[in-house]
């Protein structure tokens, strides 16, 4: 039997701002919806986004840090948790889609690459060590992994490290009563080609698609609320609703081609790393992939949730919680050898992708 390359992770990192963002920091905040002030109370408004979110709290960086340096930390902390040589980095993959956005400008700024960036600020000089970034929406750390799992089995890159880092707090419309979904963190993951005969551990298969023709709409950049607001900013905008429908309809069915593709059934699954944007959208997305097995019971601590303190920081959402997990950090949950997990995202595109990894 001849071997095979498998990607497999061997280090993982995050960096969770330490600014803890609770409801109470929204109550005197000024409401807009087409064009008019809500009159709903704050405390009312904040108190429904909880009950139809499961978001409590929130995390925003500090006003001088940018995402570039956030990645960088959760990348520091991966390459020490993987015991590596930083110079052996064959690829830096940036995920991310605002770039580094300063405090009260509105403005991104991604040249260089952010993964140029970090590069540079890890003090890796072996110009073989390519750094790029890619904007996917939300799932741009999933899709990363996917690109290094192609490197690596291809023979080409032997490692690959690949972050997800977003500050989400300088790009949502403070007159949005939906920005309260959204927060700031860095994850980084190492993945590593090992050769192995017979067995297959790691990625196993994946699965991505782009629903732009219809779609495409539902999560974008557009005006501010405030309808005297002049200053010409851009803010992140979307059709909850209608995503909401689109994730819980669209979702299920790409995680089980992936499911199909690497040969297993949803019940020889252990960990579902699910991207966070609502805990109740996360449990209709689960209730219906079990669905398409014909099953009606979701196991009792099949998936992770970080979403109450953590709210949705984008990208960075899935390689937290997946170091967050690994350290043992997440009540109720511990990979152990031989488990099967299921990454899956969904996010502006729109995109959605799956991989199924053996630990
Ligand atoms: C945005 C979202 C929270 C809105 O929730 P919803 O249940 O679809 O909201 P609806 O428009 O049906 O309104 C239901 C109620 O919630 C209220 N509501 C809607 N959005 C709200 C918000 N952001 N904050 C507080 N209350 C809100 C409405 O006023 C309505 O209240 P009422 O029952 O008293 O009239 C939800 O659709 C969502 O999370 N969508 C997915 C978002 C997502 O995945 N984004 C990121 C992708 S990467």
């Amino acid at each position: 039997m001849s071997a095979t390359i498998n990607t497999v992770i061997i280090g993982t990192g995050s960096y969770i701002p330490e600014n803890i963002i609770t409801g109470d920091e929204f109550l005197n905040s000024t409401f807009f919806e087409n064009g008019n002030r809500l009159e709903k109370e704050n405390s009312e408004i904040i108190h429904k986004f909880s009950e139809i979110t499961e978001i409590v709290e929130r995390r925003y960086v500090c006003h001088d840090q940018l995402s570039n340096q956030i990645g960088a930390k959760a990348a520091e902390k991966a390459i020490q948790n993987a015991g590596i040589d930083k110079e052996t980095l064959d690829y830096i993959i940036f995920c991310h889609n605002f770039g580094d956005v300063p405090l009260n400008s509105n403005r991104i700024d991604i040249l260089p690459s952010l993964a140029s960036k970090v590069k540079q600020q890890l003090g890796i000089s072996n110009p073989d060590c390519v750094a790029y970034d890619i904007i996917f929406g939300c799932p741009g750390w999933v899709q990363g992994s996917i690109q290094a799992d192609y490197y690596i089995k291809s023979g080409d890159a032997k490692r690959v490290l690949v972050i997800g880092a977003e500050t989400l707090s300088r790009i949502i419309d403070p007159h949005d009563r939906d920005s309260m979904i959204f927060s700031d963190g860095a994850g980084a993951v190492i993945y590593e080609g090992i050769k192995q005969v017979g067995e297959q551990d790691g990625i196993l298969a994946h699965k991505t698609e782009t629903h732009a023709l219809q779609h495409g709409g539902l999560l974008t950049m557009g005006k501010g609320a405030h309808p005297e607001e002049t200053n010409g900013n851009y803010y992140l905008k979307m059709n909850g609703r209608k995503l909401y429908e689109f994730a819980v309809i669209q979702v299920p069915q790409v995680i089980k081609k992936a499911v199909d593709k690497a040969g297993l059934n949803i019940e020889d699954v252990n960990i579902v790393f699910v991207h966070q944007a609502n805990g109740k959208m996360d449990a209709a997305i689960m209730k219906r992939l079990f669905k398409l097995y014909g099953l009606d019971n979701v196991p009792e601590n099949l998936v992770p949730m970080t979403i109450s303190w953590l709210g949705n920081s984008s990208v960075a959402t899935i390689p937290t919680l997946l170091d967050l997990v690994l350290k043992e950090q997440v009540e109720g949950y511990k990979v152990r050898k031989g488990d099967v997990a299921v990454f899956a995202s969904v996010g502006a595109g729109m995109h959605i992708n799956a991989f199924v990894y053996r630990f």
